[in-house]
């Protein structure tokens, strides 16, 4: 019988035992060895390869070979499955198809975002980001701001003392001492941060909050500048059509002072987000700008309140007492 032959009836052999036989993984391997050992009957069909016509050789060698991959392919497969269905194994086998579980995922705090879109805007027209002390002295939350010690503006903001002389800043104006007296002038910076007053806590009030200070010095700087920087950074905040205002107002630290409100839809009311002006010249001074040749423009807003107004959140005491049903409303 030529070589061919044998091994396809080599194969048909095989395909008749592995079906009739018994489903036993000790006797599978006796079979393999029947066929696949060293001296099994495929190794047989190898041994004839040497009687086979040299231009025949690279053909039946080549089906010599897949035999050989296909029945240790299938003895695998037979052994495999016979395991999977031994009761021992059954407990373990892992059901593929069973949904996953979903891991919960953090987000960025709606906060945080809010502080991203300030400074993005901001730094699209040239502000730099700076940041300072939390805890700060007596002299740069308010002397240098140019609240004396006995001015009634010391108590338009509850202050937490730490000692005599030190402080939790109440606003981030204190920040721009620092600047001031670290930078030549002109200088250019915006400054996000937390601040603490010891205020009653309410829906509009808490006692830690977040601030945006701006200040901008140069030698020519106008009122006009500042409405023009804040204008554009309030459309971009809350789009074209939102209502706003600037309101006269007043602040130790800058004269003329004035207040920007927001037009609120839901409560038909006009919001403060935040106070400005051009910087008093005593402020320039005590950091030691030459008053007669800098001018400057500042403003503080408040991060919580155009958070409050952008998404419609009505209570501050939300952005602080991390219920997941209110976070992630802003994922
Ligand atoms: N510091 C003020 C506050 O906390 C806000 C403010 C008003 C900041 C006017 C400024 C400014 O820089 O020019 O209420």
């Amino acid at each position: 019988m030529p070589l061919k032959k044998q091994i396809e009836s080599v194969r048909n052999q095989f395909l008749a035992d592995i079906e009739s036989f018994p489903n036993d993984p000790p006797l599978i391997d006796q079979l393999r060895s029947k066929y696949l050992g060293r001296k099994g009957l495929v190794a047989q069909l190898l041994s004839k390869m040497s009687q086979v016509k040299p231009e025949d050789r690279p053909n039946i060698g080549k089906e010599l070979n897949n035999l050989k991959i296909d029945l240790n392919r299938q003895f695998d497969h037979k052994v495999s499955s016979l395991l999977a269905k031994d009761h021992k194994y059954a407990d373990e086998s892992i059901d593929i198809t069973l949904p996953g579980k979903e891991p919960r995922i953090g987000s960025i705090h709606i906060l945080e975002q809010t502080l991203s879109e300030i400074k993005e805007i901001f730094i699209s027209i040239g502000f730099h980001v700076a940041y300072g002390p939390e805890v700060d002295d007596d002299y740069h939350n308010f002397s240098a701001l140019n609240i004396p010690e006995s001015h009634p503006a010391r108590d338009m903001q509850d202050t937490f003392f730490v000692d005599n002389k030190t402080v939790l800043r109440t606003h981030t104006s204190n920040v721009q001492i620092h600047l001031m007296e670290n930078e030549e002038p002109p200088i250019r910076y915006i400054v996000p941060g937390r601040v603490y007053r010891n205020e009653a806590i309410s829906y509009k009030s808490y006692c830690l909050f977040h601030q945006v200070e701006g200040i901008y010095v140069n030698k020519r700087v106008s009122f006009a500048e500042l409405k023009g920087c804040l204008e554009y950074f309030i459309r971009h905040m809350f789009g074209a059509k939102r209502k706003m205002r600037f309101r006269p107002s007043y602040f130790p630290f800058t004269e003329p002072s004035a207040e920007v409100d927001i037009w609120d839809e839901e409560r038909h009311e006009w919001l403060e987000i935040l106070g400005c002006g051009m910087v008093d010249p005593n402020v320039l001074d005590n950091v030691g700008y030459d008053s007669n040749i800098w001018h400057g423009y500042a403003f503080g807003m408040g991060v919580e309140r155009i958070a409050m107004l952008k998404y419609n959140i009505n209570d501050i005491r939300l952005f602080y007492n991390g219920d997941i049903r209110f976070l992630e409303q802003f994922i």
